[in-house]
């Protein structure tokens, strides 16, 4: 009987977990949705704005050729300067700094299905 009673508690609060937890995926989709450019902006303009004119990523003679080369790149930088960002974040950055500069396929993954 008493196993059956916490049973039952424990089935109510997984309950309200889930909808807890599903409250707070609507209230936050920059933790739910991929990557979102305007969180990779602020990320990238917090760190990276100061050192190298932004136009490094506009220049004719730009190195990243692709999507993964731009975010190899960010991760590149980002350990120069002390490792402080998660995956997430830098595939934010470099969805950015693609969004904004390069325009790059983006792979879905990253850019979830709206747009290639
Ligand atoms: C110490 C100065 C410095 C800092 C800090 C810095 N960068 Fe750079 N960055 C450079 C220089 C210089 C280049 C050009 C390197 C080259 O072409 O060989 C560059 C190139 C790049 C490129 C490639 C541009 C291309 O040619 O396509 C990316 C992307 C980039 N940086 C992102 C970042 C990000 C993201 C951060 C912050 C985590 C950052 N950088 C911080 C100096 C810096």
């Amino acid at each position: 009987m008493l196993r059956w009673g916490w049973g039952r508690i424990a089935a109510r609060f997984a309950g309200w977990i889930a909808i807890g937890l599903g409250l707070l995926a609507c209230g936050m989709p920059a933790i739910a949705a991929p990557a979102d450019a305007a969180r990779g902006r602020a990320l990238y303009e917090t760190r990276c704005g100061g050192c190298h004119e932004r136009s490094v990523h506009a220049r004719g003679a730009r190195s990243a050729k692709s999507f993964a080369q731009v975010r190899a790149w960010v991760a590149h930088w980002d350990r120069q300067t002390g490792s402080l960002w998660r995956d997430d974040e830098i595939d934010a950055v470099t969805r950015y700094l693609n969004d904004r500069y390069y325009r790059f396929p983006c792979p879905g993954e990253v850019c979830g299905t709206d747009r290639g």
